[in-house]
């Protein structure tokens, strides 16, 4: 045999399987699979840094306990983590889903999960006007056929395709904005309330809701948990300028809130139903933040009416968390971080029922199940 020939076939082979070495070793960061999160200021990592808004939380001390900053803010509207960190964390993804407006979300890092929340935002385009700028899902949801094709490039179709479906799961944290920031605003100002029935405008919400998680669907996306909305009047906020007592919530947002969530269920039951190979879980948000509400010494709170970061009433409820606020000491011991947010202390426990937790608060399965479904 020709010498070179044979040397040639030897150093094909070498290369062969060196590309396939080194394709193996590329993609082991991906067998964790990634979070792709969807909604509001509730999971919002940053996105809106970047946009000309009211809604900001790049402002101390925000992010106070947040480790990967050194305390720094970073756009989350918490003290620490939010649930969406917390559980990515938790499913073993290499670092927290980044968010989709930063320079720096470019490259393989999209791989490891991408967030698109926006605090102030909504299922409806005009929720949460009063901030001038927000994403609203149906923008949320343009960006991710964005990073739809970005994945193409760096995996290629077959492969993408596959990431996608198997090991990708699809936070959506949506809907309360459209009720505090919307449909709840005062009737002579720009809530939907002055053209609506709450019936009417729920119908609205969860039909606009199907189209956009359809549009997921069809770009590929096939694990999906949807949290239904908390109770709205239990916030420091609600609670503050109704002037409720410790242990009164407010009852119309509650009740808007339940009526929405009643109907959510049937949409999510519907969507397994009715698209092919997809799993929708459908986290019991109301019931776990009321839970831990009506229990929360048992929780180890001391505090769950009362705002850590705020001024203004009797439950610091009226003005945002910034530097001129005061701020508790025992962060750990308020089930609110602000007027409207959980500590990071309150997104433990509910991320560890999502994360856990049994058809009480997660159903059919918990994000564990998914993962590795
Ligand atoms: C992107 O930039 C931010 C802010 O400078 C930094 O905290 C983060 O670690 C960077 N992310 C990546 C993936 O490089
Ligand atoms: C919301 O805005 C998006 C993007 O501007 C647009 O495509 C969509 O049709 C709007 N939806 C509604 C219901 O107006
Ligand atoms: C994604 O973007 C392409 C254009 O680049 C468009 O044709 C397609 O309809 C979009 N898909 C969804 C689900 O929005």
């Amino acid at each position: 045999m020709d010498r070179s020939y044979a040397n040639a076939a030897v150093l094909v082979f070498v290369i062969v399987n060196l590309s396939f070495i080194v394709r193996a070793d590329d993609d082991d960061d991906l067998k964790n699979g990634a979070s792709y999160i969807f909604g509001d200021s509730l999971v919002d990592a940053g996105n809106n840094n970047y946009l000309q808004t009211l809604s900001k939380a790049d402002i101390k001390p925000n992010g106070i306990d947040f480790k990967a900053s050194n305390g720094n803010p970073t756009g989350r509207y918490t003290n620490g983590r939010t649930i969406g960190d917390i559980v990515g964390e938790e499913l073993g993804q290499p670092h927290y889903a980044v968010p989709f407006l930063a320079p720096n979300t470019t490259g393989r890092t999209i791989l490891h999960g991408v967030n698109y929340a926006s605090g102030g935002g909504g299922i409806m385009n005009a929720t949460g006007r009063i901030f001038v700028n927000r994403l609203s899902m149906d923008i949320q949801i343009d960006y991710f056929n964005i990073t739809r094709k970005q994945i193409d490039k760096l995996l290629g179709a077959s492969k993408a395709r596959d990431f996608i479906m198997k090991k990708s799961i699809f936070s959506i944290t949506v809907g309360s904005n459209d009720f505090l920031n919307n449909y709840l605003l005062p009737v002579l100002s720009i809530g939907a309330r002055v053209s609506e029935t709450p019936d009417a405008f729920i119908d609205d919400l969860l039909n606009q809701l199907k189209g956009q998680l359809t549009r997921l669907y069809k770009l590929d996306a096939r694990k999906f948990i949807l949290g239904n909305v908390g109770p709205l009047g239990c916030i420091p906020y609600q609670k503050t300028i109704n002037q409720l007592s410790e242990n009164q919530c407010v009852e119309l947002p509650n009740k808007l809130a339940l009526q929405y969530n009643a109907k959510l269920k049937d949409l999510v039951a519907q969507l397994n139903d009715n698209l092919p190979g997809a799993t929708f879980v459908h986290a019991n948000v109301y019931d776990l933040v009321m839970e831990v509400i009506t229990n929360y010494a048992k929780y180890g709170f001391t505090t769950a009416s009362r705002a850590c970061c705020g001024n203004g009433g009797q439950f610091a409820g009226i003005i945002p968390c910034g530097p001129t606020s005061s701020m508790c000491t025992d962060r750990d011991k308020h089930v609110f971080w602000d007027p409207y947010h959980p500590s990071e202390a309150a997104n433990i426990i509910i991320a560890k029922q999502l994360l856990d937790g049994d058809a009480k608060y997660i159903s059919p399965m918990n994000l564990r199940q998914l993962r590795d479904l």
